[in-house]
């Protein structure tokens, strides 16, 4: 397929970009700051401006593409711009970044006719992860029907970037495809980072305890590039384990005392519950940190 992908040149869409390309797909990058990568176009696009994004959405593809004119420059639009947290920039230019420019991904989807939209979500719209304080699930796993009441900034836009998709989508008919994604790691972080999460596992509590490594997060988008056919959906993206070496039995016991446990859950299976992806767009992570980091009570 051919993909206009947003924010290509960020910690997610770098990794993504070229699993997207290894599996067939051509794929311009539309970000402010180039990726530079052999075979995929750069687009210094400001995303909040429409017209701006309309314009580049009507341009080939490719130089390639000049001699060979397409009537639609893309197939399905990938969107993944955004300010990716609190605290990077004042909340009110967060929220409007990113509300605006979701906007104009699937208003100018709507307008061209692209059929499929796949867009970044969050964690955060379960309202734990940015809570002031401690906040615990309502329930456990937590899985897509629970409720989206965040109290901040970043998160509250997430929200309403999914209100707004369903509402186009309803408009168009199209595929729109949310991702409600987990902390997001990339290789190199497991060295890094982990040692220090498997010792202290409070670090992971507002993750609640998930992650999602990066080139498994490139599976789910590609996976729902290739899926058809389900309307506006969105779908909880992590790791099929906890992102800390204690068990699940033990993780309910010492963080969620009250907490209802819906189901019988395995002894390493991750909180942020991901059977929706699994059976709708056949999600299955390949990627842990034990593949890297001695789990301490392996024996
Ligand atoms: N990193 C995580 O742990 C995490 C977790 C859950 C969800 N997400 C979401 O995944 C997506 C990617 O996150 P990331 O960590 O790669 O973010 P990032 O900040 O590393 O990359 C985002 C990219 O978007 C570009 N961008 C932002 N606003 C733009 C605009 N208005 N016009 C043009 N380009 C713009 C930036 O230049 C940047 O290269 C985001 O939507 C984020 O909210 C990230």
């Amino acid at each position: 397929m051919r993909i206009l992908l947003t924010g290509g040149t960020g910690k997610a869409g770098r990794h993504v970009v070229p699993y997207l390309v290894e599996h067939g797909h051509t794929v311009t990058n539309l970000d402010r700051v180039p990726l530079r990568l052999e075979g995929v176009t750069d687009l210094d696009v400001e995303l909040t401006d429409l017209g701006q994004l309309l314009s580049a959405l009507r341009m080939p593809a490719s130089f390639d593409e000049l001699d060979e004119p397409q009537e639609q420059a893309y197939d399905a639009i990938v969107h993944l711009a955004a300010v990716p947290a609190i605290l990077l920039k004042a909340d009110n230019e967060t929220y409007a970044n990113n509300v605006l420019s979701t906007w104009n991904v699937l208003e100018a989807a709507a307008i061209l006719g692209i059929r499929k939209v796949v867009f970044a979500s969050s964690e955060t719209t379960y309202g734990i992860c940015f809570a002031r304080g401690e906040r615990k699930p309502d329930y456990l796993p937590v899985d897509e029907e629970h409720p989206t009441v965040p109290e901040d900034a970043y998160a509250t836009s997430k929200v309403v970037n999914e209100t707004t998709a369903r509402s186009v989508q309803r408009r168009t008919g199209a595929d729109v495809y949310g991702l409600r994604i987990n902390n997001v790691i990339e290789p190199h972080e497991y060295a890094e980072r982990f040692p220090s999460f498997l010792e202290d596992p409070a670090q992971r509590r507002r993750n609640i305890f998930a992650y999602i490594d990066v080139r498994d997060l490139a599976q789910a988008i590609d996976r729902c590039l290739t899926t058809d056919g389900l309307g506006f959906e969105v779908f909880n993206i992590a790791n099929a384990d906890h992102s800390v070496a204690a068990t699940t039995a033990e993780l309910v016991e010492q963080f969620y005392d009250g907490v209802e446990v819906r189901r019988e859950m395995g002894e390493h299976e991750t909180f942020f519950c991901i059977d929706k992806a699994k059976r709708l767009l056949g999600f299955e992570p390949q990627h842990s940190w034990r593949d890297v980091v001695d789990d301490p009570r392996a024996g």
